[in-house]
């Protein structure tokens, strides 16, 4: 079973590799591909369930998919993302909430947009035994006050994520995840941190990477410009698509090869 230890014996020894997946299936393919940790995000509510943020995804969305991507996943650590309001106002809330990903949807751990409202939870979880990857920089949980602009671009709040970073690391995270950050800010943090840094936006000098799955493979209609699309899963799934359309128009599909003709059944009727 992964855990939490042997994403830190790795961090400075190799890059970590972190992408998200919410469906059985993708999550088989991320895990056979040996990528270290599944992020069941909240990132969910754009890539895969139509909302135009993240705001409206709800416990149970997080929870089925979490479910789902923990069936389909072996050796990598599978995190649920904490979505909005679902933590940050009080702690037995959140607790029940990150407890239900692992108890009942066989999470290994928890991320929640950090904040200096979430020390204490982070602390309470990672006592009880539940890890928390931290979150700082981007968080789009607060797109009503940040919009989805690149953080800590003042020195006053470089500073501040970095004590944040600090404050996170010491009440237990066991990761930190780093979103749309500048590049120097993020090497100085991964520099000051004992826990990895998971950068996504970030630049090149964190412990690790994240990507959403559906801009990593190229499913989306969009992705922000610091991602990368290394395929074209959308063509393929076009073309797929239109080639069904033709066959069932054409007749060609199904074939005899996918159909049975029962010869008991001539007299039936
Ligand atoms: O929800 C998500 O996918 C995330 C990652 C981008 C870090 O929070
Ligand atoms: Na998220």
């Amino acid at each position: 079973m992964p855990t939490v230890r042997d994403i830190r014996a790795k961090a400075g020894e190799a890059p970590i590799t972190m992408l998200t997946a919410y469906d059985a299936p993708t999550a088989e393919i991320v895990d056979d591909a040996d990528i270290d940790m599944i992020l069941v995000g909240d990132s969910m509510g754009n890539a895969v369930l139509g909302y135009d943020s993240t705001l409206p995804v709800t416990v149970d969305e997080v929870a089925s998919r979490t479910g789902a991507v923990s069936r389909g996943a072996e050796d990598a650590l599978v995190i649920a993302d904490l979505p909005f309001l679902s933590f940050g106002f009080d702690t037995k809330t959140a607790v029940e909430h990150a407890g239900r990903m692992v108890k009942e949807e066989g999470a290994n751990a928890v991320k929640i947009e950090s904040g200096s409202h979430t020390v204490e939870l982070t602390e309470t979880l990672s006592q009880i035994g539940i890890p928390v990857m931290a979150h700082l920089g981007l968080t789009p949980q607060h797109v009503n006050q940040s919009g989805y602009a690149r953080q800590g671009t003042s020195q006053e709040a470089a500073e501040e994520m970095l004590e944040l970073a600090r404050e996170h690391e010491e009440a237990g995270a066991f990761s930190l995840v780093l979103e749309h950050v500048p590049a120097n800010l993020a090497e100085t943090i991964t520099e000051e941190l004992d826990i990895p840094t998971i950068g996504i936006g970030a630049g090149p000098h964190t412990d690790g990477q994240v990507l959403v799955i559906t801009d990593a493979v190229g499913l989306g209609d969009w992705s922000p410009s610091f991602s990368k699309q290394f395929g074209n899963v959308r063509g393929e799934m076009k073309r797929a698509v239109s080639a069904y359309r033709d066959e069932v128009e054409s007749g060609e599909f199904p074939a005899d090869e996918h159909s049975h003709v029962e010869e008991n059944l001539d007299d039936v009727y």
